[in-house]
């Protein structure tokens, strides 16, 4: 049996990373541009399985092609302890050692840490962080050929939960960049994260970052990385096939990655060694389907406020884009109150407006998981709404 190219695992990187060309471009001239080049300081941002990650994955594999270190992290509790760990790991230099300062009221010898009586706790703890970070990544540039190498960070899910330490993080390389030493930060997350992180009130430096927005890709780039991809696996596709497969898509990165998955899955399962047939290509978009459904509708629908998802069910009733009049009505709101929640599904990259009062789906297929789901959904939403009024089951006690 032939090895299946595709790679519909979040954050795997595809055998083809279609259609991103120009952000990989313009990092690849941040880079060659030298130090202080804006373009070292930027964000990756769209809605789920767009490729986030696999973009800060192929980002930090140029920087190591041109013999960067890159440090890889999730903003998760205590990343910033292993950006310094991951450095020290790869290389130890002593100038590494996180220091502690005095958590009361005196002035430091160290650097740009001007503690003193009216910094608070928080601040102290802030840029004792900064600091740390700041030796460890200088630490290990000082090992290095800096005139060609640098140090590159990548965070991914940045999340206003770990502001505390982005901050921290901003700072050290704030400092760095000012200090003219070959640095590059690249963050990673979803629209309504990565703006609170950016329109954060304490750390204004992110707002410098230049941002790329991905979406979806072109269907044509599609059809010619399932042909390239398919032959050179050993599989052969005819041209109809490969149209049927790059609509069923729609443009959406994981689904390039599903579709081409269970197309080549059901093409060995129908014994086909050699070729994907028409009737595999169906199987499997039909599949691919599904698996959309587990992986990224119902992630994304969860992560939602329970108005956004009434939202979302009363737009679902449609066949084509909803009038926001007529939503607004279903779900029992003012247009005004309804308004809110449009703004926020538009930002969140997950309904688009088409037109003067109307919205309609953007992550493809969305809206005939929700069709399926919507009872299930329905059902949920009440019992969540049921114990967020401290009244589970009923107040009989009847526990069903
Ligand atoms: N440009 C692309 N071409 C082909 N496949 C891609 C592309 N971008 C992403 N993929 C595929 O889509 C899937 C999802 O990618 P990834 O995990 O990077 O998304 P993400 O934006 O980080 O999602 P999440 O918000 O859930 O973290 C992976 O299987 C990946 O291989
Ligand atoms: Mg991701």
């Amino acid at each position: 049996m032939k090895t299946n190219p595709f790679k519909p695992t979040a954050g795997k990187t595809p055998p083809v990373l279609v259609g991103r060309q120009s952000v990989l471009d313009d990092f690849k001239f941040a880079l060659m541009d030298g130090v202080g080049a804006p373009g070292r300081l930027r964000y990756v941002t769209g809605p789920r399985g767009v490729g986030k990650t696999v973009m800060l994955n192929a980002l930090g594999d140029y920087a190591k092609s041109l013999g960067w270190v890159v440090v890889d992290q999730t903003a998760e509790p205590g990343f910033t302890a292993g950006i310094i760990q991951a450095l020290r790991d790869g290389g130890g230099n002593k100038t590494m050692e996180a220091i502690t300062l005095p958590s009361a009221s005196v002035t430091t010898p160290i650097p740009g840490v001007e503690a003193s009586v009216q910094l608070g706790a928080v601040e102290l703890r802030r840029r004792e962080k900064a600091y740390n970070l700041r030796q460890a990544i200088g630490g290990k540039l000082d090992t290095m050929d800096e005139s060609n190498q640098g140090v590159l960070v990548t965070l991914d899910e940045v999340q206003k939960t770990s502001i505390e330490e982005i901050r921290s993080l901003a700072i050290g390389i704030q400092h760095l960049i000012r200090e003219d030493r070959n640095v590059a930060f690249v963050f990673a997350g979803l629209p309504s994260m990565v703006e609170e992180v950016i329109n954060d009130k304490v750390i204004t430096f992110l707002r410098r970052a230049e941002k790329d927005h991905l979406g979806s890709v072109d269907l044509q780039e599609i059809w010619m990385s399932f042909e390239r991809t398919i032959a050179q696996y050993g599989k052969n596709a005819d041209y109809q096939v490969l149209n049927e497969l790059a609509l069923a898509t729609n443009g959406y990165p994981f689904m390039i990655q599903l579709v081409g998955y269970w197309a080549w899955r059901y093409s060995d399962v129908n014994g086909h060694d050699d070729v994907i047939t028409a009737e595999d290509a169906e199987q499997g978009i039909r599949r691919a389907k599904l698996k959309l459904g587990d992986m990224v509708h119902a992630p994304a629908f969860d992560g939602l406020s329970a108005m956004a998802k009434d939202y979302l069910l009363a737009m679902s009733q449609d066949d084509g884009p909803s009038s926001t009049s007529e939503i607004a009505a279903r779900i029992e709101r003012s247009p005004q109150y309804a308004s809110v929640y449009r703004a926020q599904l538009i930002e969140e990259d997950i309904i688009e407006s088409t037109g003067y009062g109307y919205v309609d789906f953007k992550i493809p297929y969305l809206r005939d998981y929700l069709k399926e789901h919507a009872a299930h959904h329905q059902m949920k939403m009440t019992l969540q709404k049921m114990m967020e009024e401290g009244n589970p089951m009923g107040a009989d006690g009847n526990d069903m």
